[in-house]
């Protein structure tokens, strides 16, 4: 640690005291699965979902948040453990803001999802596992990747030359190939209502 000299500083307005005032309990919604398996299309639908309904929510998007925060680094095994232990302190900090977060990463590796779900209080953490077999997913190649990493032109590729953990317990598990995107949406939103994270309409 490069900071041993600095003290943690509590603040008179407190993350109850945020909730309250969004009528929200913040919580965190995991999305993971591979690539162009529908994470941002569905983190995006249920942002809309709640929007509508009238909560505060943010969302962490991969590809967004690796041109900024992120920008320095790539895809190997500890690049990616790195861009996700920087992304769960973010999460925890819009949660103490009050926020319902979503963060939409491919998140391969379980032992960095067990730690992402550790730094936060029990419950808040939910585990969203976006399951789209890597055949569809190859077949959708939104974004020519999975193409480019068949020819060998992308390296260490999630499904193709570095492994994807798949979730054993989600909270969430969502089949993007068996339902529409508005579906796959309503199932998580209605996870959030059942589990009182935010009321219902
Ligand atoms: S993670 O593995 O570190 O969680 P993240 O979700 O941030 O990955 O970024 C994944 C996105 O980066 C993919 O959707 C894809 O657009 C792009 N990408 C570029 N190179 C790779 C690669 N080698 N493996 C996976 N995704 C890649």
């Amino acid at each position: 640690m490069k900071t041993e000299n600095t003290v943690w500083h509590e603040q008179h307005i407190t993350k109850k005291n945020r909730a309250k005032l969004k009528k929200q309990q913040p919580c965190l919604l995991w999305y993971t699965g591979l690539s162009g398996s529908g994470k941002s299309t569905v983190a995006n639908a249920v942002d809309a979902l709640l929007f509508e309904r009238g909560c505060h929510t943010y969302l962490l998007d991969g590809d967004n948040v690796r041109h900024g925060l992120n920008g320095d680094l790539g895809f190997s095994d500890e690049d990616r453990v790195e861009n996700i232990r920087r992304i769960s302190q973010v999460a925890k900090l819009f949660i103490d803001a009050g926020l319902i977060v979503s963060t939409a990463f491919i998140s391969p590796f379980a032992a960095d999802r067990a730690m992402a779900s550790e730094i936060l209080e029990s419950g808040e953490f939910i585990e969203v596992y976006i399951d789209t077999p890597i055949e569809i997913c190859e077949q959708r190649d939104p974004k020519g990747l999975y193409k480019k990493a068949r020819a060998g032109e992308i390296k260490d590729f999630t499904g193709i030359d570095s492994s994807y953990d798949v979730p054993t317990t989600p909270a969430i598990h969502v089949k993007t190939h068996e339902k529409s995107i508005l579906e796959c949406a309503e199932q998580i939103v209605d996870y959030l209502v059942e589990q009182k994270f935010v009321s219902s309409i």
